[in-house]
């Protein structure tokens, strides 16, 4: 049977349904196997073997089979020429700011981005590795460029931010990153490929937890770094080889399976949310909402022109209370569960504090503590119950 091959002639739907999977070749099945292995049998000589090569058939911290399927679909729905899979998105990161980055680059980065990025880049690839670091507000492309060093290398951006959901043109900050011969990535985690897909945009680097919507189910951790081929092979071999960060089989087994409804699942995820942030924006006891997907969001604009079908599932919001006062309200929610994460099928929250380090960089009505709230697959009504009955049980409404 001649392998069946779904290229981009195909709507994104039969993409994230077919690519990556085939007949198995053994049995028939209509489903390729876990492959649950370690090592792979060895050629008749192997003494002239690469050892460190990635991606072949050798040793499953290389590259495993599972890894392979699930990377040709990634790569197909983020319209890239190629994918390296890994064990989480923080996994990705590091991949690929130890494979970019050398002593004596510097690279700029959002202001607001995943605690993980910060950290990596802020502490300890600057005080470690002696990589410059600026943090940069990115929502003004302007900003970029008045930041870029003759040894800017990279610049790192996530668009919507985790947690505050800025927005940064892609576009813009692209053009300036390629006038600069400097590369840029983009955390598109938040968005999912089904939103937004940033290589069509001018990016050279995607990275994705797969851990949140391209998985959805909550169940597997992953993450991916998607790009050009010429661009992976350093990436791949080093976070693979050397960091060990490989995704194991049954994981990329499972977030290939959770892939395939991404289109089914995201569009729900954005009508929920819509009517969510809506609802929550016009409750008197709000501070605000953030979400791209409100007209009062500052990046409403550049978000509609780079952000197709919807605004994904993920707000932010806080209450005219005190800190005891946002707690007492997560202690009546009974459909929406206090849990770290997002993008899964159940709705998750989360109260961030006063007291998060990075507090000044964000805008000031997150001083006060908010909440970082992924709305899930509930009925949307059953939601917007759930938070109405807890904010009047917490007496706030
Ligand atoms: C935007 C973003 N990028 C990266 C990550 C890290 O992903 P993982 O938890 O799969 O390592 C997260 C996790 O929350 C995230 O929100």
């Amino acid at each position: 049977m001649p392998k069946r091959t779904y290229g981009n002639e195909f709507g994104f739907a039969t993409r994230a349904v077919h690519t990556g999977n085939d007949i198995d070749g053994e049995t028939g099945a209509l489903r390729r196997p876990i492959t649950m292995a370690n090592s792979y049998e060895l050629p008749y000589d192997p003494s002239d073997m690469n050892w460190s090569d990635a991606g072949g058939s050798l040793y499953t911290r290389n590259g495993g089979a599972n890894q392979k399927y699930l990377q040709e679909k990634l790569a197909s729905l983020e319209g890239g020429e190629d994918c390296v899979a890994l064990a989480s998105g923080v996994g990705a990161l590091s991949g690929l700011f130890f494979a970019l980055l050398q002593s004596g680059d510097h690279v700029i980065f959002s202001s607001v981005t995943y605690i993980a990025a910060y950290r990596l880049l802020n502490e300890l690839f600057n005080n470690k590795f002696r990589v410059e670091t600026t943090l940069v507000d990115t929502t003004d492309p302007e900003n970029v460029r008045r930041a870029l060093r003759p040894n800017t290398r990279l610049i790192h951006i996530e668009t919507p931010g985790n947690p505050t959901l800025m927005i940064s043109d892609i576009r813009a900050i692209a053009e300036i990153a390629h006038a600069h011969g400097a590369y840029l990535s983009v955390d598109n985690t938040f968005a999912s490929p089904f939103n937004q897909r940033p290589i069509e945009l001018g990016a050279d680097f995607v990275v994705e937890s797969l851990t949140k919507y391209i998985n959805g189910h909550g169940d597997a951790m992953g993450g991916a770094i998607i790009g050009r081929t010429k661009d992976l092979a350093a990436i791949r071999a080093q976070s693979q080889i050397n960091l060990g960060a490989t995704i194991s089989p049954f994981n990329a087994w499972l977030i290939m399976r959770g892939a395939v409804t991404l289109p089914l699942r995201m569009r729900q995820h954005n009508a929920s949310a819509q009517k969510v942030a809506e609802w929550l924006e016009a409750q008197p006891c709000v501070r605000f909402v953030a979400y791209p997907g409100l007209e009062s969001h500052a990046g409403h604009a550049v978000a509609q022109s780079q952000m197709a079908p919807g605004y994904g599932g993920v707000m932010a919001f806080g209450l005219n209370t005190d800190h005891d006062g946002h707690n007492r309200f997560v202690s009546h929610l009974r459909v929406i569960t206090s849990a770290v994460s997002l993008g899964h099928d159940e709705s998750l929250i989360v109260f961030l504090g006063e007291d998060d380090e990075r507090q000044y960089l964000f805008p000031e009505e997150f001083h006060g503590g908010f909440f970082r709230f992924s709305v899930g697959l509930e009925d949307a009504e059953d939601i917007i119950f759930d938070l109405k009955q807890a904010l009047e049980k917490a007496g706030l409404l």
